[in-house]
């Protein structure tokens, strides 16, 4: 093999420059893209990244704080704000239905026991995947009284489609007068 001469070289390294300057470009132009992506749904969805991550022990949720089941369901807390208290497991919510007011802003604050499962109320922007380990939380608002579904969303196993549990928007003063008591609320028939 005759070595080849220097033009050569040079006009093969240009062709490599070239190509590394194209490919340089359209990478910048993809990143480019994508973050304006971000910007765009960030500023015209309101869709944002988690502002904060709770961590728990998925193994002594039943045993001590938060997620004991006598405080689970909804609380109207002294400052007004309601919270709604909830844990998934194969295959149920714990509770199985739950009580909101409607035109009022609702906290969740909710984990898995097991496996992860989704949480959603049919019609309603409230939807969240349930992690073990981890406290998902979000606020949002009702706007209507009535009845909504909230079906596990996340495939969790073989009872998946069995796993489902109602949510009863109630008028707010009907809440507010019921609330008072200041005990957990929750609408599973005993
Ligand atoms: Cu829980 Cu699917």
């Amino acid at each position: 093999m005759t070595p080849m001469s220097t033009d050569a070289v040079h006009a093969l390294e240009a062709v490599a420059v070239e190509a590394e300057r194209r490919w340089a470009i359209i990478v910048m132009l993809i990143i480019a893209l994508l973050v304006a992506m971000m910007v765009f749904t960030g500023l015209h969805w309101a869709s944002m990244p988690p502002s904060r991550v709770e961590t728990i022990d998925p193994r002594g949720l039943h045993i001590s704080g938060e997620f004991v089941e006598d405080n689970l369901g909804t609380t109207l807390g002294a400052d007004g704000k309601v919270t709604v208290r909830l844990i998934a497991q194969q295959y149920s919510f714990e509770p199985q239905c739950l009580v909101v007011p409607a035109g009022m802003p609702v906290t969740f604050r909710a984990t898995s026991t097991d496996a992860v499962h989704g949480f959603v109320v049919d019609k309603t922007n409230a939807n969240v995947m349930l992690i073990p380990g981890f406290i998902a939380t979000f606020t949002t608002r009702f706007d209507k009284a009535g009845e909504r579904l909230m079906p596990c969303h996340e495939y969790c196993g073989t009872g998946h489609a069995a796993m489902w549990g109602r949510v009863q928007v109630m008028a707010a003063e009907e809440f507010l007068a019921k609330a008072k008591g200041g005990e957990r609320m929750h609408c599973v028939p005993r």
